[in-house]
């Protein structure tokens, strides 16, 4: 059997866990590369990956790569494949560009270079020009451009693998499917399902992660929904190949023998994520209730820990402000109470809201919901030290007074001072040094950074002080600037805030 050559896309930080995926669908030679994951074999298991990754965004085959310096020797380079093999004349195409490449700066020049090169090539062989469609094509040709080389692929999803089929209408912020996939076996669900734990979102907006955990755990593969892929039109589609590997699919699906939850205290987010569950088949076998995270507590008979995956309202998305706030609270009052003995892990976008849960994560990972820069805080079950609070007085409870102007120049200026400052201390070897010193008056603080040694060797603490206000700003004035100012520290830092005593 041929060797063929993929390329996976996933959301990025979740390359590792597609690697390892990956793997386990039968890929060889699986490497992780930039935005994604490459992999090797023949068809069939580009096919298997297409279907039953539930992390990555597209699966791409790679037909050639080639060192091209200029628009023309792209064109060549793409004109040199016999495209005849591929696509119908007669048929649709779709072309893209991606990457960079020094002399070919805007993508949708390069795009068009490779359609000309596709289209004058098919002309010439037979006479006929296919004609291009760029909702569903039959063939979707991607070049993506990295370090002066071209890689040129046919996309074989034809639209993000996150669209499952299930949700045809999401909550106020729904999650893409492939990102809470990945957020659930970051948090260790398959083992936990394993085990026999079950699971609960009490936020659960449209189901996304109600019916991911539930579709994992029953082993139902992601895409057996899906009507439509890129490779449907493909010259080079098999279909008795992709039927046998559906089939296989369909027969290692399992009844679900866990308990997985989803709660809600908005009716119509319950509507939804129920209508979502019943197209996912899968209504029968999961449960969602309307009620307020402060009224949920594990199912009583439940031995093993349990896990609960939370992606609270936040800033930028619903409910910013005050909701935000009060949610990663609640969030807080379930892991210290009813759900201390379980695993949690929680998507929340401000580092600051992250805080008001109070409870030290055992883990922090950066990852992106979209172009929104997240943290995903995971709690390991019964370790739920309290995380050191704020001195009673200072304002740090209302994440609006973190988007004021004035403290976002005092976290730019931090972020500057520690970038220019930082340079100089480590060229000079200082450990200890002062990055801010009320340089903006109304900001009276002082932000000093300390380098353990010893036994404390490779951690570091900020250590944040207050000047009393000068007598040209008005102390009433001073005092959210000061809550300001302590919710940018962590932000533009990006340190723990347990780590920085105030
Ligand atoms: C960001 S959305 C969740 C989106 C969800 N992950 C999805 O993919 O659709 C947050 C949800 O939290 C709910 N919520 C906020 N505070 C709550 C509380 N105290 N108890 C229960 N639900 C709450 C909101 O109604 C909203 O549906």
């Amino acid at each position: 059997m041929t060797a063929l050559t993929f390329v996976a896309t996933v959301p990025r930080g979740f390359a590792d866990l597609l690697a390892a995926e990956i793997t386990a669908l039968g890929g060889g030679s699986v490497r992780e590369a930039a935005g994604g994951v490459s992999f090797e074999g023949p068809l069939a298991t580009g096919y298997r990956v297409l279907l039953e990754s539930r992390l990555a965004s597209r699966v791409l085959l790679q037909l050639a790569r080639a060192r091209v310096h200029d628009a023309q020797q792209l064109y060549d380079f793409v004109r040199s494949i016999d495209w005849r093999e591929h696509l119908d004349a007669r048929g649709t195409l779709a072309c893209g560009f991606s990457g960079r490449h020094p002399a070919i700066a805007n993508t949708h020049f390069g795009a068009l270079k490779v359609k000309d090169a596709i289209v004058d090539q098919l002309r010439e062989f037979t006479r006929q020009r296919p004609s291009i469609d760029t909702r569903r094509p039959d063939l979707t040709v991607q070049a993506h451009a990295a370090r002066g080389e071209v890689a040129l692929c046919i996309d074989l999803a034809g639209e993000s693998l996150s669209r499952r089929g299930y949700r045809l209408q999401g909550g106020e912020a729904p999650l893409r499917e492939n990102l809470a996939a990945g957020i659930l076996v970051r948090a260790g669900w398959p083992a936990i399902a394993a085990a026999g734990g079950g699971f609960l979102d009490p936020m659960c907006g449209s189901g996304t992660f109600v019916i991911e955990a539930a579709w994992m755990a029953a082993g139902i593969a992601p895409g057996l929904l899906r009507q439509w892929w890129g490779f449907t039109g493909w010259r080079g589609h098999d279909a008795k190949l992709w039927d046998e590997v559906v089939e296989a699919a369909r027969a290692r699906a399992r009844k679900l023998e866990v308990s997985v939850r989803g709660a809600d205290r908005n009716r119509a987010a319950i509507a939804t994520a129920q209508a979502n569950a019943r197209r996912a088949g899968i209504a029968d076998a999961v449960t969602f209730e309307r009620c307020d995270i402060a009224a949920l507590a594990p199912p009583a008979a439940e031995a093993p820990p349990g896990l609960l995956c939370v992606n609270p309202p936040y800033g930028e998305r619903i409910g910013g402000g005050e909701e935000a706030a009060a949610a990663h609270r609640a969030i807080g009052e379930a892991l210290r109470g009813p759900f201390a003995a379980w695993h949690a892990v929680v998507l929340t976008g401000e580092p600051a809201l992250g805080q008001l849960i109070g409870v030290e994560a055992s883990r922090v990972h950066t990852v992106f919901n979209g172009p929104i820069q997240c943290r995903l805080l995971r709690f390991a079950p019964g370790q739920r030290r309290a995380r050191r609070e704020a001195r009673p007085g200072i304002v740090i409870d209302d994440a609006s007074i973190a988007q004021s102007p004035g403290a976002r120049m005092f976290a730019n200026r931090l972020k500057k001072n520690l970038v220019r400052l930082g340079r100089r201390a480590r060229r000079e070897g200082v450990t200890c040094w002062r990055m801010y010193d009320a340089d903006m008056p109304e900001y009276a603080l002082a932000v000093d950074l300390y380098t353990g040694a010893g036994p404390d060797e490779g951690r570091r603490w900020l250590y944040v002080q207050e000047y009393a206000p000068p007598a040209s700003i008005d102390p009433a004035a001073a005092r959210p600037a000061r809550g300001g100012a302590l919710w940018g520290v962590p932000g533009a830092t990006a340190w723990p805030f347990g780590d920085i005593p105030l």
